[in-house]
C-alpha cells in the first residue's frame, strides 16, 4: 500500500483540497488509517484499518445512505417540491437527513426514541428539522412503529426514505464505501468487519468487495444481548428484523458485549488519539478478535462516528 509517508513520519500533501458548489458533495472518500497500538500483538503481516466515517460533512457513515436515497427519491419523483422528508432513526439517519434536507430545501420530520443523546437532538434542530419522540423504552423498534402511524395519517403529505427496506440504503455502500476501501488497501483487503444496524453497510460494502475477490470474509458485529448500550446497532434476534438486511450474505456473526466496546472507546482515545462512538468501538473489539486468529491478513472496520455526539451518555457517565 503506498503511504504518502514524509521522513518525519508525516503525510506529504500533493493534492489540492477540493472547492465544492454543495457540502453534499464532500459525502464519502473518507480517509483509512491503520490501528497501530491497540494492534501491536499481532503479527507483522496482520494489518487492522479503520474507515473514519465521522469526516463526512454530517459526522457520519449514514450520510451515505441518505443521500442516495433522498437523490434515488427525487429521480423517481417520489420526492418533490411540497414533500417533507420522514423516517424513523436512531440518531445519525436523522442528523443527514436533516442536513440533506437544509442542504435541499425540504423539510424533515423525525421520529426517534426520547432517550437520544441531547447532542444530536440539538444537531438535528440547527439544521432546522423537527423532532417526533417515540417512547426511549422501546428503542428504535418504537420509532419505526410510530413512524409507520405518523405516515398512515397523512401520506401525501411524506416521503419516507425507510432506511430499513429501501435498497439504496445498501447501494450506496455498494457504489462508494466498498469501492473505496478496495482501493485504500490496494485490493489487498481479506476481512471486512462491521455492526449492524440497518444491515445497509455490510451488505452493500459486502456485496461491493466480494464481487472484486470472493475470498473476502464479511463478519457482522451485534451486541451480546437484547438490552445493550450499543446505540446504532441491533441485536437481530430480538429486533424488527429490516427487508434490506440478509444474514446468508454474512461468512459469520460476533456477539460483542457493551463493556468491552466501551473500554475500546476509552483506549482509542488515548493510545489512538482518536475518539469515537460507541459502535465504533464494537467494530473494533471484532475486527481484533478477527485480526487475532490469523497469521496474515487486512482487516478493515468503519468507525461510524466520532464521540463528541456521546459525551453526555452513559458511555462518558462515568468517567
Ligand atoms: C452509530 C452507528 N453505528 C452503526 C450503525 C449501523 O449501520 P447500518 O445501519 O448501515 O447497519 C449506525 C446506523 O444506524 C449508526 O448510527
Amino acid at each position: 500500500m503506498s503511504s504518502g509517508a514524509t521522513a518525519t513520519g508525516g503525510t506529504e500533501h500533493t493534492s489540492t483540497p477540493v472547492r465544492t458548489p454543495s457540502v453534499l458533495d464532500l459525502v464519502g472518500n473518507t480517509p483509512l488509517v491503520r490501528i497501530r497500538v491497540l494492534a501491536r500483538d499481532l503479527p507483522p503481516d496482520v494489518r487492522v484499518y479503520a474507515k473514519l466515517e465521522g469526516f463526512n460533512p454530517g459526522g457520519s457513515v449514514k450520510d451515505r445512505p441518505a443521500l442516495n436515497m433522498v437523490r434515488d427519491g427525487l429521480k423517481k419523483g417520489l420526492l418533490r417540491p411540497g414533500k417533507t422528508i420522514l423516517d424513523s432513526t436512531s440518531g445519525n439517519t436523522g442528523i443527514a437527513l436533516a442536513m440533506i434536507g437544509a442542504a435541499l430545501g425540504y423539510p424533515v420530520d423525525l421520529v426517534m426514541p426520547d432517550n437520544v443523546s441531547i447532542e444530536r437532538k440539538k444537531i438535528i434542530w440547527a439544521y432546522g428539522a423537527n423532532i417526533i419522540f417515540s417512547s426511549g423504552l422501546e428503542g428504535s423498534d418504537g420509532a419505526i412503529r410510530l413512524c409507520r402511524d405518523v405516515l398512515k395519517k397523512d401520506p401525501e403529505k411524506y416521503f419516507k426514505p425507510d432506511q430499513y427496506f429501501n435498497e439504496a440504503n445498501p447501494e450506496a455502500h455498494y457504489l462508494t464505501t466498498g469501492p473505496e476501501i478496495w482501493r485504500q488497501t490496494d485490493g489487498q483487503v481479506t476481512h471486512f468487519v462491521t455492526g449492524l444496524g440497518t444491515g445497509g453497510t455490510i451488505m452493500g460494502t459486502g456485496r461491493a468487495l466480494k464481487e472484486r475477490n470472493r475470498a473476502i470474509q464479511v463478519i457482522g458485529v451485534e451486541p451480546d444481548d437484547s438490552f445493550h448500550g450499543l446505540e446504532g446497532l441491533k441485536h437481530m434476534a430480538s429486533s424488527i428484523v429490516p427487508g434490506i438486511y440478509h444474514e446468508n450474505e454474512l461468512d459469520e456473526k460476533l456477539p460483542i458485549g457493551t463493556e468491552d466496546a466501551y473500554d475500546m472507546v476509552y483506549k482509542l482515545g488515548t493510545d489512538e488519539g482518536i475518539v469515537v462512538g460507541q459502535s465504533s468501538g464494537a467494530n473494533l473489539v471484532g475486527a481484533l478478535q478477527v485480526a487475532r486468529r490469523l497469521e496474515r491478513g487486512v482487516v478493515v472496520t468503519i468507525f461510524c462516528d466520532f464521540g463528541v455526539r456521546y459525551l453526555s451518555t452513559n458511555l462518558w457517565a462515568h468517567r
